[in-house]
């Protein structure tokens, strides 16, 4: 089969690099980047780390209103879809790059594949959600990391060509595990000891563009006790900015620029806590047992935090600074996320696909 896949934003990277992997044992690929990120830090550093083959097509779209961004990125994809005809296209996760995907493909009768299908917040707020929803109702193939996804797409009355698969982000992450042990040094470069030090991630819109929520969240780390490490996704850059608050962030917080993969799995696997708002960093800090702060009133992952490893405090400074000192997660931590065999079963599942172009 002649596979496209698509992506455009740093988690989609990580997302396709196990599948595309196994997907070139049998097929051919075409890699298509949208450019919806084209910082060095966002973009190719993962290309680089995690050996994903140069993308055919990069459409160059970068940054803009979600209309516009959107938009370009339709046109630009069917462009090169109706050059290539692919038997199918394969989308990653929910954004603008996914649904822009999805959407092209659908219109020109191109079956989809969804990876990370079946995901909701149930808040209609986030951009991420409506890409969710219509990115699995234009699909196909629709391949699910959790059971709660498979439920959420049942309660959408959408059940055929779904598929309990795992999450590929588990496969990303045993493969690169080790590596980043042996490769990463950010430890030292940053200058903190293993155990000893808070991890934060923050780039939702929610949170970045209110400066009352940064302000208590940099507020909060502040109190505490011990450093915290902050790779700072450049929108949160921007907004820190044109808050007022690049200036003012409290002594014991380090902010570095967006790490590489392997230097954030690292950071991640020796902190003593990860406060986060990123969708890929809660996973991975369940993946890895480390406690996870949600800096978000709801999750897509609800199974970390009905586990006890995940706790969800939006941006209340009082809530955060209790977790960083109480929050401590049981012993006890069951799969959720598969076995990291979700590319493999990707495979298996489009190599059987029958459905054929309707074009
Ligand atoms: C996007 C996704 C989000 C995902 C995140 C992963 C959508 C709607 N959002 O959010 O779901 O969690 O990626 O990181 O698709 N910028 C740069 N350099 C870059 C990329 C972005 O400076 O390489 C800045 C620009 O000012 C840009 C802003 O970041 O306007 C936001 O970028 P954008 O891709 O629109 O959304 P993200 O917040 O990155
Ligand atoms: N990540 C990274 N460097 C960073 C921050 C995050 O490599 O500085 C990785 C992280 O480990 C995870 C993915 O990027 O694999 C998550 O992406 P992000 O938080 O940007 O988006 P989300 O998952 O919220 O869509």
């Amino acid at each position: 089969m002649k596979i496209a896949s698509i992506v455009g934003a740093r988690p989609q990277f990580i997302k396709c690099a196990p599948v595309s992997r196994e997907l070139r044992k049998e097929h051919e690929e075409i890699l298509i980047h949208t450019g919806q990120h084209y910082d060095h830090g966002m973009s190719e550093v993962f290309f680089e780390e995690l050996r994903i083959p140069k993308p055919d097509y990069n459409l160059g779209i970068g940054s803009g209103t979600h209309g516009h961004q959107t938009g370009a990125m339709l046109g630009a994809i069917e462009d090169v879809l109706k050059k290539e005809r692919p038997d199918l296209v394969l989308v990653y996760g929910d954004t603008n790059s996914t649904l822009a995907g999805a959407l092209a493909a659908a219109k020109l009768h191109i079956p989809v594949a969804h990876v990370e299908a079946g995901l909701r917040s149930f808040d209609r707020r986030m951009p991420e959600e409506v890409n969710r929803v219509l990115t699995d109702h234009a699909s196909d193939l629709l391949f699910c990391p959790t059971e709660t996804a498979v439920a959420n797409l049942a309660a959408e009355g959408v059940t055929g060509g779904v598929h309990l698969v795992g999450d590929v982000m588990l496969d990303a992450m045993n493969y690169n595990r080790m590596v980043a042990e042996e490769r990463s040094r950010i430890l030292d470069e940053v200058g903190v000891e293993p155990g000893d030090y808070l991890a934060i991630t923050v780039h939702r819109p929610s949170n970045t563009d209110s400066r009352e929520n940064m302000t208590a969240i940099l507020g909060a780390l502040g109190e505490a006790d011990r450093p915290v490490v902050f790779p700072v996704h450049p929108r949160t850059r921007k907004c820190l900015s044109e808050h007022g608050l690049l200036a003012e962030v409290p002594e014991n917080i380090r902010v570095v620029e967006p790490l590489g993969y392997l230097d954030m799995i690292r950071l991640m696997a020796h902190a003593e806590k990860i406060l986060t708002d990123s969708g890929g960093v809660q996973k991975e800090a369940y993946m890895l047992g480390v406690p996870c702060i949600t800096l978000r009133e709801n999750t897509e992952w609800v199974e970390t935090v009905e586990a006890g490893w995940n706790v969800l405090v939006g941006a209340d400074k009082k809530s955060i600074v209790k977790f960083v000192s109480e929050f401590m997660p049981p012993r006890e931590r069951r799969y959720i996320f598969g076995n990291g065999d979700a590319s493999k079963e990707i495979l298996r599942s489009l190599s059987e696909y029958k459905g054929v172009r309707y074009g």
